[in-house]
């Protein structure tokens, strides 16, 4: 049998290995530490390694971009030596970004051509007046009234009463001198007066910051982004789960409390307690003196989707969950912060987003607007996974919407380890599919505490493609491993034992967990594919796949198709985009034409109600096994099964 010679940068001598073996075998006879996590299945891509010369067999090139074929990347267990090569072998981080560069949420960036003076509705003016004596009797308000018409173009301001209660102090204490904030609001009102929000004593300096909160309330988590509007740059992010989560995880359940005794007030002082509690984080996550403060935020932009609106401001939510399904308001008149309860500036605007319908709300319409969906011309299928998975499908000509309730397991809510994607939170696991022993990779690098929304996805998808569990969720409690054992809650997977957790527990996924993510999993799988139906688009019509939420920095696409959670296309129509709504709320607070635009989008999409007949409740349960019960509808994994079987 014919040999060849291998030469592997990190060894100094060739090896001389017989025709056909593995390089991942060649490898290891040349003493090179390579890292299978998934046992050498091709499932993980963490063996890549570099032919520099000379070429490899590929098998598979799972998880590799064409860009890294052609520069020479092969997956050592996978590729089979039939000539002679060198192999550079890459540090495991240059793999890392390999693999996930391509599926990380972009930064956040200010708009391209952002200009306070030019986008900005709220304007700052510095003022000086004479003080008043015996000669000149004038009123505070008349003269500040005087110096704003003398020395900025703005006639005739309106002013709230909780500001005329400030002005006669502010004035004497900057001296008469003092810096003036205005909101134009002109997106809703062009002809209407600037409003007065903000009086503050002495000159502030043109680039000194002026701060805005882009605020979305979500089911499960608020996240809020503190931007500077002079620069347009996000200055802090900040999330914490809804402290309303205690009154139910759900819309509909958060509704029905709502709806009892005084449990409006209650989900509204929930939710503002959360939002003033991260609003005064964000403000200390900024290095200045004197400190920022909440009270110096001018303006907020708030998106949520409907049910979290109503709820913030009051308005009874009980029809948006009582056929027909109609809710209070969709586009709420722009707000005061102290009508509202945020602790900001207590004249400064609140504008919240306007939504669709009662379960498309501010945050869908933020998320089409910061995914530019409507203005390409392919078709595109936009998804917000959180709590309920919404989902619009259109271009630029027509956008069709639909919602349906997933429940709060991809943002770790409802999961026994789960949590949000921060520090500690395990967010990739491949499992060797002989040992069944797991790998996994941990935000911050730290010990694990739990998962997030992706390592719940990756741990799902591995399970299933290992065999630890069926195609319906159970676990396999026939396999040769401790890793697998009955719980207080049934069958049981423990990813990490107690000395290698961040907590000194187990971290482990039950059957009650597998559970909840198949139900949130087919939820989200069969509101697209009824909401195509329905609009008569196939799939495969689809150019572009556009996902939002709050998965986590990354997001395995490839686990996500293993588990029916997407559509079976390929991996590079997917973008990931983070938490769209966040980001639209964002560009909304910073640009007049973009808060226009978002008002546009919402007249632009047709709702489509999935409750309306049986066709929902049908592909909800035909997917909700791994990955669907109609397995043609995955022929990567039936591909992939049938290689298996051979
Ligand atoms: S892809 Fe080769 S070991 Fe996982």
């Amino acid at each position: 049998m014919a040999e060849h010679l291998v030469k592997f940068d990190t060894v100094s001598e060739p090896i001389s290995v017989q025709t056909g073996i593995l390089l991942s075998e060649a490898a290891h006879l040349a003493g090179v530490e390579l890292l299978q996590p998934c046992g050498g299945q091709g499932r993980c891509g963490r063996c890549a390694l570099q032919v520099t010369s000379g070429t490899v067999r590929r098998r598979s090139t799972l998880r590799l971009s064409q860009e890294d074929i052609a520069s020479g990347y092969a997956l050592a267990c996978q590729s089979v030596i039939e000539g002679d090569i060198s192999v550079s072998v890459p540090p495991q981080e240059k793999i890392e970004r390999l693999l996930t560069s391509d599926r990380t949420v972009a930064e956040v960036t200010v708009p391209v051509g952002y200009n306070f003076q030019l986008d900005q509705d709220i304007q700052r003016h510095i003022l000086s007046m004479s003080p008043p004596d015996m000669s000149d009797q004038t009123d505070d308000w008349s003269r500040l009234q005087t110096a704003i018409r003398q020395q900025t173009s703005i006639e005739n301001p309106q002013i709230p009463l909780s500001l005329l209660k400030r002005i006669a102090n502010v004035l004497r204490q900057g001296d008469w001198k003092v810096t003036a904030i205005f909101d134009s609001h002109s997106w809703d009102c062009p002809d209407c007066p600037p409003r007065l929000i903000d009086i503050r004593a002495g000159h502030e300096q043109p680039t000194d910051p002026l701060w805005g909160a882009a605020i979305d309330i979500g089911t499960t988590t608020v996240t809020i982004w503190l931007v500077d509007l002079i620069s347009g740059e996000v200055r802090a992010q900040v999330a914490e789960y809804n402290q309303q989560i205690s009154r139910g995880e759900d819309v509909v359940s958060r509704i029905i409390y709502a709806s009892k005794n005084s449990g409006d007030e209650q989900m509204r002082s929930l939710v503002l307690e959360t939002i003033n509690k991260l609003l005064d984080l964000a403000c200390k996550r900024i290095k200045s003196d004197p400190p920022v403060t909440p009270s110096q935020i001018v303006k907020a932009t708030i998106v949520g989707n409907s049910t979290m609106i109503h709820l913030l401001l009051g308005v009874p939510a009980e029809n948006i969950r009582l056929m027909p399904f109609v809710t209070g308001v969709n586009q709420v008149p722009t707000l005061t912060a102290d009508t509202v309860g945020l602790n900001i500036t207590p004249a400064a605007t609140v504008d919240c987003l306007p939504g669709v319908a009662s379960y498309v709300g501010a945050d869908i319409t933020a998320g089409v607007l910061s995914s530019g969906m409507d203005d390409n011309d392919q078709v595109t299928l936009f998804m917000d996974v959180g709590t309920n998975g919404e989902i619009v499908l259109g271009s630029s000509e027509w956008l069709a919407t639909c919602a349906c309730s997933a429940g709060p397991a991809f943002e770790g809510a409802g999961v026994q380890f789960g949590m949000r994607a921060t520090k500690g939170a395990i967010e990739e696991v491949w499992i060797n599919n002989t040992t069944f022993e797991p790998t996994f990779r941990v935000i911050g690098k730290v010990k694990p505490r739990g998962l997030c929304g992706s390592g719940l996805i990756s741990l799902l998808a591995e399970m299933f493609l290992t065999g630890v569990v069926d195609k319906g969720g159970n676990f396999n409690t026939a396999l040769n491993t401790t890793r697998i054992r009955q719980g207080e809650h049934g069958g049981e997977y423990v990813i990490a034992w107690s000395e290698q957790s961040g907590n000194g527990r187990d971290i482990a996924i039950t059957h009650v967990d597998v559970d909840n993510l198949l139900r949130a999993k087919a939820a989200i799988y069969a509101g697209f594919t009824v909401l195509a139906d329905s609009v008569g688009i196939p799939l495969d019509w689809v150019e572009q796949v556009l996902i939002g939420g709050s998965f986590g920095k990354y997001i395995n696409v490839e686990k996500a198709i293993d588990i029916g959670l997407l559509p079976d296309m390929p991996w590079e129509r997917y973008k990931f985009l983070g938490n769209t709504a966040v980001r639209g709320a964002y560009y909304a607070l910073l640009n007049k034409q973009a808060r226009a635009h978002v008002k546009d989008i919402a007249s632009r999409m047709t709702y489509i109600e999935l409750s309306a007949d049986n066709t929902f409740y049908e592909a909800f349960m035909s997917a909700l096994f791994l990955p669907h019960t109609d397995l043609s509808r995955f022929p990567s994994i039936e591909a992939e099964m049938a290689n298996k079987q051979d």
